[in-house]
């Protein structure tokens, strides 16, 4: 039979075993084994991530070159990663996506080889870098080598990180050495009930501090999506995490020389925002949803929220005005009044500075009473991680452009896109309070001896109170030094953001060189 076939022919067939083989991955078993509870494998995760078709798969026939513990009669083409380039909507993407089917999708030093090698053609070519993650961590049986493959990964991610835009999707166990290059890339999305990351697992927090804890609770994606902040996105499900992926790309220019890309919209840029007119309450101690501003007026109401269950005093997130992508930073009345804190720093602070290393305009809605009082915040370094986020208003280029809604008080007022920290465009509503502090405070520092003096103290607060509101608490002291360059009437909200950054659209702005900033961390 074979003497009847060209030797082309033959070697054709050749290849298609191979190919053949590469696509079974660890063997049937192991992959009926992983799709229960509706994981999609390596290959079909990268299906739904990218354009139809557009995927180019390399290094298909790589495997590991161990030989401890009979490793040698044991390779499987591709040694657990599936590693290529792709489109995301048009747009050109590097993607690894470890095959848990093979080893557990631990890290060997080929697979290592794999990924540096996607990364750095990903880095070069100016294209995003997408990462599926499902991995037990490092290949057990090579030991040392292994590590030596993190170490190079860690340092690609390092040297990308505000070249590229880089992203992460944990959809397995991601345990030891996984989670470290997850949380140096740029955002890190997580599956609910099938992805957990963590240094160390249950077994060893046992065995060292005798807590018990499960997998989930103790690195789960609704653990890491609220209590810790690792993960910016918990999703339902493989497809849903990965369509989301595709959503986030469409904000994000390919590179840091690139523009971050512009769509055509059908919503008008001069709309009136009414609503806008009534949303925020007469009395300053009534709480509102911020998230209502923001929807009234960015285009068809779509934003893209991130960190969404993480220190929700402040909201973060992408929207479009007039087809251009903005970053939206905000604070929420709605959650401790909106109040600054440790995580509401550090989570505001991260998201500006990839706005700003990626050409993304930064629009803020403020409305924050001041920092958050008190002994815990005191002794987990409110200075430093409030420091934060003064740093990343400070340090931006990007265009900036601040609309004050109600209170803007105090050393928290200053830290929210200010005039003062170079921000290009201030506006307020005419409810806009922008002070030291509420007047209820001031007056009883300033005015303590009146007030304990008087006939009727009470009353006596009460005028003084009335008083300082009618002379501070209002957005004219700040419009008469120029820290605000209009007041305007809410309904036009949409439309001086959209004039704002069509003035901006050429702005440049440059810090001094210097090798890098020593932000606060
Ligand atoms: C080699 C591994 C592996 C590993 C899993 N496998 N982890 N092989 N090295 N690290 C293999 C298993 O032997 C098994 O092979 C297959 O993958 C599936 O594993 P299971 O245990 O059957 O799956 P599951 O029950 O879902 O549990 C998944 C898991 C568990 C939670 C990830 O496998 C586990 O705890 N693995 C070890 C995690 C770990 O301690 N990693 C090292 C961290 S140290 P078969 O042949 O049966 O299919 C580290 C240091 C780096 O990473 C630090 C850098 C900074």
């Amino acid at each position: 039979m074979d003497a009847e076939i060209s030797d082309g022919d033959r070697k054709l067939l050749d290849l298609e075993k191979r190919n053949e083989l590469a696509m079974q991955s660890g063997g049937v078993a192991r992959l009926a084994k992983h799709k229960q509870n509706g994981r999609l494998t390596a290959r079909e995760r990268l299906d739904v991530l990218l354009d139809p078709g557009s995927f180019v798969e390399m290094d298909r026939f790589v495997t590991h070159h161990c030989t401890n513990f009979g490793m040698s009669d044991q390779k499987i083409l591709g040694d657990g990663v599936v590693t290529g380039y792709g489109r995301i909507n048009g747009k050109l993407v590097y993607v690894a996506s470890q095959d848990f089917t093979v080893f557990g999708g631990s890290m060997s030093r080929t697979q290592a080889n794999k990924i540096c090698k996607v990364m750095d053609l990903a880095l070069k070519a100016g294209a995003p870098f997408v990462s599926l993650n499902d991995s037990g961590g490092a290949r057990i049986q090579e030991g040392i080598e292994s590590l030596g493959g993190y170490a190079d990964i860690f340092s690609r991610n390092t040297l990308s990180s505000g070249v590229i835009p880089q992203i992460t999707a944990i959809m397995g166990p991601c345990a030891g050495g996984a989670v470290y290059s997850p949380s140096i890339t740029d955002f890190v999305f997580m599956v609910k009930n099938t992805s957990y990351m963590f240094v160390t697992g249950p077994d060893v927090i046992k065995t060292v501090t005798h807590e018990e804890v499960t997998k989930e609770d103790l690195g789960g994606a609704i653990t890491h999506s609220q209590k810790s902040g690792v993960a910016h996105f918990a999703t339902e499900d493989d497809k849903h995490c990965l369509l989301m992926i595709r959503e986030l790309m469409s904000f994000l220019p390919s590179n840091n020389l690139d523009d971050a890309p512009t769509l055509p919209s059908k919503d008008k840029p001069n709309r009136i925002c009414e609503a806008l007119n009534k949303l925020i309450p007469e009395n300053p101690k009534k709480p509102y949803d911020m998230l209502q501003v923001i929807t009234e007026c960015v285009d068809e109401g779509y934003f893209l929220e991130v960190h969404k269950y993480y220190a929700q005093n402040i909201i973060v997130g992408f929207s479009r005005f007039n087809g251009r992508p903005v970053g939206i930073v905000a604070n929420q009345p709605n959650v401790l009044a909106g109040c600054l804190n440790i995580e509401a720093s550090r989570k505001a602070a991260r998201f500006i500075r990839f706005c700003d290393g990626f050409n993304i305009p930064i629009v803020s809605f403020v409305d924050v009473p001041g920092f958050l009082p008190g002994k815990d915040q005191e002794w987990n370094g409110i200075i430093t991680h409030g420091a934060k986020l003064l740093y990343a208003y400070a340090e931006a280029t990007v265009p900036k452009i601040t609309v004050i809604t109600r209170k803007a008080y105090g050393g928290a007022y200053i830290v929210m896109g200010s005039k003062l920290l170079r921000s290009d465009v201030n506006l307020a509503y005419p409810s806009a309070e922008i002070a030291v502090m509420g007047a209820d405070g001031a007056v009883n520092i300033i005015f303590r001896e009146e007030i304990a003096k008087a006939k009727d103290p009470q009353a006596e607060r009460a005028k003084l109170t009335k008083e300082y509101e009618t002379k501070f608490n209002n957005p004219y002291v700040s419009a008469e030094l120029g820290y605000t360059d209009e007041v305007i009437e809410p309904a036009f909200t949409r439309k001086r953001i959209i004039d704002s950054l069509e003035m901006l659209k050429n702005k440049r702005d440059i810090i001094p060189p210097k090798k890098h900033g020593n932000i606060p961390l």
